[in-house]
């Protein structure tokens, strides 16, 4: 315990000394030569010229100190009615067998390999065999469709593939195998090999050779024949991971980890911001294709010598609401991390807790949130229900880790509701207008990060540094732009409003709307659409889309909606979570052609707003109104 505006100040003062003496808590093969250089370009680098495993420290280090017997991971999946224990040294076993079957594919340090797998132990296994031979990994999410794996194959370019035979969602058995050889179809990249893992909830049928040229393998057959392998020590500054997140455009932004770093942060992290220690059970419900599921589900609580828990299974319907506190009294998580829209998923199915109250939840001490803004009501609810500290915290793919929290390993900071409370160490947080001026307190603005970023957040993006440097780096030079606005109250607590670009968070899942409008534009029938994201009391946000149709097409409005509303589940996902379209006859805009969104989404959440002084034609937004009136919106 301490002080956290001494210790944040401290960090800030002499970052250096700061991130070395958090650094020597792991092991290094060999020690840094600059902590921070901050001469690297596209942008500062941490530990350069140190080497490391993450995956040893992860697991093997555990192991050599005599933890072995511990438990590493517990898979829980209500959806296949199975529980399975890891200690640190089966998990090790496994990791290092897997290890050598992927080198055995081809795969040496450097090469990629892309995930696209359920929630099942083989995720984490995966990513931490790509750890231990040095190859980089980049985890796609189930619920992108073929062409979201596609473009991120041809992306990053991997010489394998890792999958399984098929995902479970409470509803349906998604088949793997089918989108997977659509994705290897549309990809110009062909993966030398592909390893799918058979579920026997839906094996695949694996016929003997190549599809599409790339040689498909039995996971199991090939783990049985690998020989394990060890740790490679690999230079801090090297690529752990890449993982794609959604831009202003179609095309998704490869945020790089590195391994030191990532490593250093990420421990850090666990016992000062989420208060847990070795043998502490951690659980973050979320999924491995997430940062969260990254930092907080894999790394995380294995670089700290914690339990881990990997949930196959929703908040509610899995079987009920109670979900999650059995699976908190079963496995006695002591610190849990969500997104708010799963709270208010149990919220609105058992507004009184009473699942919640068949459950002891006596070793919970906190539920943290995070992956969008927690609003009042549902952190409110959830304080009253568990009576313990609830912590929205405040991150995004490209930092890794929190940039603004309430750091109960440190020293429990008041909570205000709807803030993410203050900056955590190493990121200089500031508030700028568009001249780059700081912001009064309390005044809205630009939520930016003086550079240099502390460890772990990104130092490039994949292959492209002049993206990293144009989306990150331009708009205020000597600051990172978050692409988030707020403002900073008096107590130095940060507010994190609402998004400068076109990013969208559906159910704590980011989406570009730039994205959606590239697939309904695709449509033969679409002259041009616009996608807002407009408020749902569930997923927080819901896409909707609004189409003008090409002059003379006279098709039944349901039929096209039918289509466009289908064509962004198979070209995007169903995680876009897209289902409401409009038809209208023009699209409100500046004189000079701009689409006027914000306004629209102000009239779709029912808020106030002013006519846009320099709006072309304003009987347009009439319609508008009358349009998301038929959808349901009370305009
Ligand atoms: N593979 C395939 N499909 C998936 C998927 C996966 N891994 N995850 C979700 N989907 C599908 C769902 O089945 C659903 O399909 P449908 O349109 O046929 O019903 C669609 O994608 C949307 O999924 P989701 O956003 O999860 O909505 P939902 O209605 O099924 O569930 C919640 C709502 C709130 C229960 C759910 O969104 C949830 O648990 N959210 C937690 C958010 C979270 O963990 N965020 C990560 C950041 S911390
Ligand atoms: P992702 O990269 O998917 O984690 O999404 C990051 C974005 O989600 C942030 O830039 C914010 O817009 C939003 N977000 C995440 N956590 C919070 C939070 N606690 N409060 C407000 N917004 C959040």
């Amino acid at each position: 315990m301490g002080y956290y505006s001494e210790i944040y100040q401290r960090s800030l003062e002499e970052p250096e000394v700061f991130w070395a003496e958090a650094a020597e808590a792991l092991d290094w093969h060999r020690r840094w030569g600059k902590v921070l250089d901050q001469d690297a370009r596209p942008s500062a680098r941490w530990f350069s010229g140190g080497e490391l495993n993450t995956c040893h420290n992860a697991l093997d280090r555990h192991v050599e100190a005599g933890h072995g017997e511990r438990a590493a991971l517990i898979y829980d999946s209500p959806v296949t009615g199975t529980q399975r224990h890891y200690s640190y040294r089966a998990l090790r076993d496994e990791v290092a067998q897997l290890a050598g079957a992927i080198r055995a594919a081809g795969v040496g340090p450097g090469d990629r390999v892309v995930i696209y797998l359920p929630m099942i132990p083989e995720a984490a296994m995966a990513m931490l065999a790509c750890a231990r031979i040095g190859a980089i990994h980049s985890v796609v999410f189930g619920g992108f469709a073929a062409r979201e794996l596609a473009t991120r194959i041809d992306d990053c370019q991997p010489t394998l593939l890792l999958t399984a035979s098929c995902g479970i969602e409470p509803n349906r058995i998604i088949d793997y195998k089918p989108l997977v050889d659509e994705a290897l179809a549309l990809a110009e990249h062909k993966p030398r090999s592909c390893l799918i893992k058979q579920r026997p909830e839906q094996p695949a049928a694996l016929a003997p050779g190549r599809d599409h040229g790339v040689a498909i393998g039995d996971w199991d057959e090939a783990v049985a024949a690998a020989s394990p392998v060890d740790c490679v020590p690999v230079a801090a500054t090297d690529p752990l991971y890449i993982l794609y997140t959604s831009g202003t455009t179609g095309r998704p932004k490869g945020v790089v980890r590195d391994n030191g770093g990532h490593a250093v942060a990420l421990h850090w992290s666990m016992a000062n911001i989420y208060d847990v220690q070795a043998g502490d059970v951690f659980w973050a419900a979320s999924d491995v294709g997430w940062v969260v599921g990254h930092s907080y589900i894999v790394y995380g609580p294995l670089l700290a010598g914690c339990t881990t828990v990997i949930y196959e299974g929703k908040p509610v319907g899995t079987p009920d609401p109670g979900a999650f506190w059995r699976v908190i009294s079963e496995h006695g998580v002591k610190v849990m991390f969500t997104a708010p829209t799963a709270i208010r998923a149990i919220k609105k199915e058992d507004p009184a807790g009473e699942h919640c109250a068949r459950y002891d939840l006596s070793r919970l001490q906190a539920l943290f949130l995070a992956g969008e803004r927690c609003d009042p009501d549902t952190l409110s609810w959830a304080q009253q229900l568990l009576e313990r500290p609830v912590i929205d915290h405040w991150w995004q793919t490209e930092t890794g880790w929190a940039i603004a929290a309430n750091p109960l390993g440190i020293e429990p900071l008041p909570v205000k509701s709807g803030s993410p409370s203050r900056p955590m160490v190493g990121y200089d947080v500031r508030v700028l207008d568009d001249q780059g001026d700081e912001r009064p307190t309390g005044a809205m603005g630009d939520i930016c990060i003086k550079l240099p970023l502390p460890p772990a957040c990104l130092p490039t993006l994949w292959n492209n540094d002049a993206r990293f440097v144009e989306a990150y780096l331009t708009r205020h030079p000597g600051y990172y732009l978050s692409g988030d606005a707020g403002y900073k109250d008096a107590d130095g607590y940060l507010w994190i409003m609402s998004r400068t670009d076109d990013v969208i968070n559906v159910a704590g899942h980011r989406l570009s709307t730039g994205q959606i409008e590239e697939v309904l534009a695709s449509h033969p029938d679409v002259a041009e659409c616009a996608v807002i994201g407009v408020h749902d009391s569930l997923k927080g946000q819901l896409p909707l889309g609004l189409v003008v149709l090409k002059a003379g097409v006279e098709r039944g409005v349901a039929e096209l909606n039918a289509e466009l509303i289908q064509r962004v589940r198979d070209q995007i996902g169903p995680v876009a979570a897209f289902k409401q379209v409009a038809v209208v006859s023009r699209l409100p805009k500046t004189r000079s052609g701009k689409i006027l969104r914000g306004t629209m989404v102000k009239i779709a959440d029912g808020q106030s707003w002013t006519m846009p002084a320099t709006i072309d034609d304003p009987a347009i937004l009439d319609e508008i109104a009358a349009s998301l009136r038929a959808l349901g919106y009370a305009c």
